[in-house]
């Protein structure tokens, strides 16, 4: 059975094109599995832990499914003031016990780099299914999946990335990946708001190019995707700052209709207001179908990761 390159998932920059190759071409398959209510169980037998000490919907009940749908079985801790955490137990330690318990561990934890202190502690495979405001790799996966079967393509494209570039670290693991694939970007984001120089950096030496501006409506006229996200409140020490830039972006039903066409607009979700309800039934509104798409790539990751 073909392997990934790294055992663990912590950043969107690990991927070789090999890796992303054998990802997408096996979520696929699983895809038509799915829809052909195939049986699958190549995980007979295996056990994911996930341990989400920040909230979450689709990421760890996506990360679930579709360890069920392969036949395996689950654990799953979602509200860390129920674990030992809440009693002083380090993360090392925590980490250290449930590798006793299960063949591989998903976590989210509001600590940038805390995956990486995770999969030190163990010799199993660690997912990070987000640390704090930094990375949300198998996030972008399933981002470079959507944009592949919207779009027919990745290579070329104009991609607007929309919203709270500093915190969202949605944003940064999807910079990071598609720009191997000679894309542009524009950065569209208030001045407080933008992309880290140091991801802003890392695109460039990739070979992508960007352009950063606060003006959502310019940016949609170029652009072939559009990726909104939500100022992530719980990342401000300041309320009053949020309050002051809550609201920057709305994306409505007016704009997109004055956009390209094939526009594709995507969120991570979940949404606050940055897109009206009323784009939801719009062609390319494709956040529902984006975030459906993360069963079969999570699939792809576990079946990669645990498959004897
Ligand atoms: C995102 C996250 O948790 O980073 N959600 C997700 O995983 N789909 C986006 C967000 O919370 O804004």
């Amino acid at each position: 059975m073909a392997k990934l390159s790294k055992k663990d998932i912590l950043r969107a920059d690990q991927f070789t094109s090999a890796d992303l190759d054998l990802i997408l071409d096996r979520a696929a398959r699983y895809e038509a599995a799915l829809a052909s209510n195939e049986r699958l169980d190549p995980l007979r037998g295996k056990i994911l832990a996930t341990l989400f000490f920040e909230p979450s919907t689709r990421t760890r009940l996506s990360f679930e499914a579709a360890m069920h749908r392969l036949g395996g079985r689950v654990l799953s801790v979602s509200e860390a003031k129920s674990t030992s955490a809440s009693k002083g137990e380090t993360l090392h330690d925590t980490i250290r016990t449930v590798d006793g318990y299960a063949d591989a561990i998903v976590i989210r934890h509001p600590e940038i780099g805390s995956a990486e202190v995770a999969a030190k502690a163990t010799a199993k495979p660690v997912l990070n299914a987000g640390d704090g405001a930094g990375e949300h790799p198998t996030q972008s996966l399933l981002d470079l999946y959507t944009i592949r079967k919207e779009q027919g393509t990745v290579d070329g494209l104009t991609i607007a990335l929309v919203g709270d570039l500093k915190h969202g670290r949605t944003v940064h693991s999807l910079a990071t990946l598609l720009s191997q694939f000679g894309v542009s970007f524009l950065f569209v984001s208030p001045q407080a708001l933008r992309m880290p120089r140091e991801i802003a950096e890392r695109v460039r030496a990739n070979g992508a190019s960007f352009r950063e501006t606060d003006d959502l409506g310019r940016a949609l006229d170029e652009s072939d995707v559009v990726y909104m996200t939500r100022i992530q409140r719980e990342r401000f020490a300041d309320p009053a700052e949020y309050d002051r830039l809550k609201d920057a972006y709305v994306l409505t039903r007016a704009a997109v209709a004055k956009a390209k066409p094939s526009l594709t607009v995507m969120h991570p979700l979940p949404r606050v207001n940055e897109i009206a309800t009323d784009v939801d039934d719009l062609r390319g509104a494709a956040y529902f179908r984006q975030s459906a798409n993360g069963v079969p790539v999570r699939m792809a990751l576990l079946a990669l990761l645990l498959a004897e």
